[in-house]
């Protein structure tokens, strides 16, 4: 087993790593503050390739693997994981979506500027009340022969404002259960669709959430994806691939708060020496870095299996869950370490603190990570 990076790796990892440093860190704290989208950064992640890294080529893409996004989703998310979500929602659950269940011309048409990032997409199947529970759509797309008529709520949609394609899950026959699901391409200028209030957030605050209303927006059959019936199932494989990459986040935000604790333990003085010095804080940082080291290997088995053609719903849940919570862990230890400092907002780590909580709450909470893992151990 070898566990070292490739030359292109590091390349990838470095890039994203300097694209944070120079792009994201000056401003991040107003961005934050302010909640306003990194409209620029987003713009230029998407000339470095940052926004199709999985595509390919022909359709647009940087035709990298999975383990560089993992690598670049780290890096970035240490930093601003604001940009990071909008980053994965666009990879993970948009472009791959449209590139392994669209149509040739629904990639040539929608797949190519969302996986250049000259446009960016949103995923809506969460509603008031089917976040967890996905089949409980209340969100209806009749079908009237050559197109569907789409009418309900959608929530704490990411990309909300800033989206042109929104992937769009709804319910056409409800007697079919599951079955009865579809997904459609919805563009943002069509009909009846309407773009909602913004919300008001704890955490990953320049990200651009909002509701998302549609009342009779007619959507032409051939922006169906997959065979009627398939948009449950399509939904879900999407989103097992999206959990890599909210594991990723995680991960960036725990090894942010990780590398800006070291540097202040090697800094702040107390007692007569550096408090790294004390076990207290020497014993924090040991833990942080082990358990960091452990999200990040779930990350990267899982991706190497996505890579490898082998199923990762079960590494994806597992790298989610066990990321999001070291995410959670570290950032409150972080806090700590910093101490009073870390209460105020110069020293980014009570912003990490704030952003890690969502990782265990989107693309499926913690408890639904643990009901796939259980039924797979299960079964
Ligand atoms: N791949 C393919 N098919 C799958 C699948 C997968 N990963 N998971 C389930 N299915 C299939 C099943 O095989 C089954 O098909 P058959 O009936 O043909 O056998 C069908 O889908 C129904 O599956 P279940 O009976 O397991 O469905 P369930 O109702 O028990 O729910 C669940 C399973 C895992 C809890 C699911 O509802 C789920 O994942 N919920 C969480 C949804 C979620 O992540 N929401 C987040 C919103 S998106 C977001 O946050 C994006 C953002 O903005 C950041």
């Amino acid at each position: 087993m070898d566990f070292t990076l490739t030359e292109e790796h590091k390349m990838i990892r470095d890039a994203a790593r300097d694209f944070a440093q120079t792009e994201l860190l000056p401003g991040v704290i107003e961005r934050d503050e302010n909640q306003s989208f990194p409209q620029e950064q987003i713009k230029k992640l998407g000339e470095l390739g940052f926004l199709g890294m999985m595509v390919d080529p022909k359709y647009g893409g940087a035709g990298m693997d999975t383990i560089s996004y993992v690598l670049a989703m780290e890096e970035i998310s240490k930093v601003d994981a604001s940009c990071s979500v909008a980053m994965s929602v666009n990879n993970s659950l948009v472009c791959w979506g449209l590139e392994t269940f669209g149509t040739e011309e629904q990639k040539e048409k929608y797949l190519k500027p969302l996986a250049s990032g000259e446009i960016i997409g949103a995923f809506c199947l969460s509603e008031p009340e089917a976040g967890s529970d996905a089949t409980s759509q209340r969100t209806t797309a009749i079908n009237k022969g050559d197109h569907y008529i789409i009418n309900g709520t959608k929530n704490w949609i990411t990309n909300g404002n800033s989206a042109t394609i929104y992937l769009v899950i709804a319910q056409t026959d409800i007697e079919k259960g599951h079955k009865g699901i579809n997904a459609f391409i919805v563009e943002k200028g069509m009909d009846g669709f309407v773009v909602g209030p913004k919300e008001n957030k704890l955490g990953i605050r320049g990200s651009d959430t909002h509701s998302i209303m549609f009342t009779d927006v007619k959507v032409p059959k051939y922006n169906r994806i997959g065979e009627e019936g398939f948009g449950f199932k399509f939904a879900m494989k999407t989103l097992s691939g999206g959990r890599i990459g909210i594991a990723s986040q995680a991960l960036g935000i725990a090894s942010g708060a990780y590398e800006l604790s070291l540097q202040y333990s090697k800094q702040r003085k107390a007692f007569g020496k550096e408090i790294n010095q004390h076990q207290a804080i020497a014993f924090k940082l040991a833990d942080m870095a082990t358990e960091i080291e452990a999200a990040r290997l779930l990350c990267l088995k899982s991706a190497w299996e996505k890579d490898n053609g082998l199923n990762y719903d079960l590494s994806g849940a597992m790298a989610k869950v066990f990321a999001s919570e070291v995410a959670m862990k570290t950032t409150v230890e972080a806090v700590q370490i910093h101490g009073g400092n870390g209460f105020v907002k110069e020293y980014h780590v009570e912003r990490l603190m704030r952003d890690a909580k969502i990782t265990q709450i989107y693309e499926g909470t913690s408890e639904i990570q643990k009901i796939i893992i259980s039924r797979s151990i299960l079964k």
